[in-house]
């Protein structure tokens, strides 16, 4: 059975790989994914420097999902460059994603440079929908700003490069933004980063469950499906055919994988869910996957990908 994805002209073994902030900070956690059966993988996003993060607790698995507010730990960016360069020399014929996430725009354009000027030869990710560092607005939501910063990137960025998103839930701003990003050659872009602060109570102890931003957080896992779906629809159906959508949200498994790529993902992303079974889950999925290929007569995955029908 053929599972391939594309992004741009890079080909994977199948669509599958991890959310970006799950299971990849720490560079044995990398090693994991490595091994495991996804496709590729994408490190944390980073910041020039090493960042602790919010106050713990800060990641809570709930009845349908989880709510974090991590606040980017991460081990800055040049271990994660070091790491991809590392990765690619031991492996030529893969690449990984490299995500980052600067405090402020310089903070992006400064690891961009460095991106470009160095051998890096996969994907960069620029997310631009963190809902976590107290006092600092996702800038996904800033249409101006979004639209900004990629002029800004896009003066002197070679190298191919996507995006990730916060949700949107109005069509207007599902216009709006696939406007601004079909202005630049975007190699895709990634739907849905964690629907932002939300509020999960314990009513026990009738509290918080995390302790940053007085329990406000970023709600991941099967709560955001049909949210992460709605996006890679209307993204999918409005950007131009070279900027490709990468699915994330709500997927436990196979059928989850299925949706995601009848709306139109090429890859599509595994967070809530990887972190309560670890990267072994990669084989489960694929293989409820190819159950369900084989149960509607489908070889490829291009046979069926977004391929959605309207009733
Ligand atoms: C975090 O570190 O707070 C999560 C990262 C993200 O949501 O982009």
């Amino acid at each position: 059975m053929n599972l391939t994805s594309r992004i741009s002209n890079f080909e994977f073994e199948n669509p599958l790989m991890n959310a970006s902030g799950v299971w990849c900070k720490e560079a044995e956690q990398l090693d994991e994914l490595k091994r495991s059966q996804a496709g590729t993988f994408v490190t944390k996003s980073a910041t020039p420097q090493q960042r602790e993060g919010n106050p713990s607790p800060r990641y809570v698995e709930v009845p349908l999902g989880s709510i974090n507010s991590m606040g980017l730990p991460n081990k800055g960016f040049d271990f994660y460059l070091d790491y991809s360069l590392r990765y690619q020399n031991e492996n030529p014929e893969k690449i990984n994603f490299l995500s980052i996430a600067g405090m402020c725009a310089d903070d992006n354009l400064e690891m961009l440079k460095k991106i470009d000027s160095s051998d890096f030869k996969g994907i960069t990710e620029l997310n631009l929908s963190c809902p976590n560092v107290p006092g600092k607005p996702q800038v996904g939501y800033d249409f101006e700003a979004t639209e900004k910063i990629l002029s800004q990137v896009y003066e002197f960025f070679q190298k191919p490069m996507g995006v990730k998103l916060p949700p949107y839930f109005d069509f207007a701003h599902f216009d709006q933004m696939a406007a601004i990003l079909n202005k630049f050659p975007l190699q895709y872009v990634n739907c849905i980063n964690s629907v932002g602060n939300g509020l999960y109570i314990d009513t026990d102890s009738e509290s918080v469950v995390i302790k940053p931003k007085d329990g406000f957080g970023g709600i991941g896992g099967a709560y955001v499906k049909p949210t992460a779906l709605a996006n890679v629809r209307a993204f999918y159906t409005r950007l131009d055919s070279q900027i490709a959508v990468i699915g994330c949200g709500g997927v436990e498994n196979g059928r989850d994988v299925f949706e995601h790529l009848l709306c139109g993902a090429q890859m599509v992303q595994i967070g809530t869910q990887l972190a309560k079974e670890g990267p072994q889950i990669f084989d489960r999925v694929l293989s409820e996957l190819q159950t369900i290929m084989k149960e509607k007569g489908y070889n490829s995955i291009d046979d069926f990908r977004g391929k959605l029908k309207s009733i």
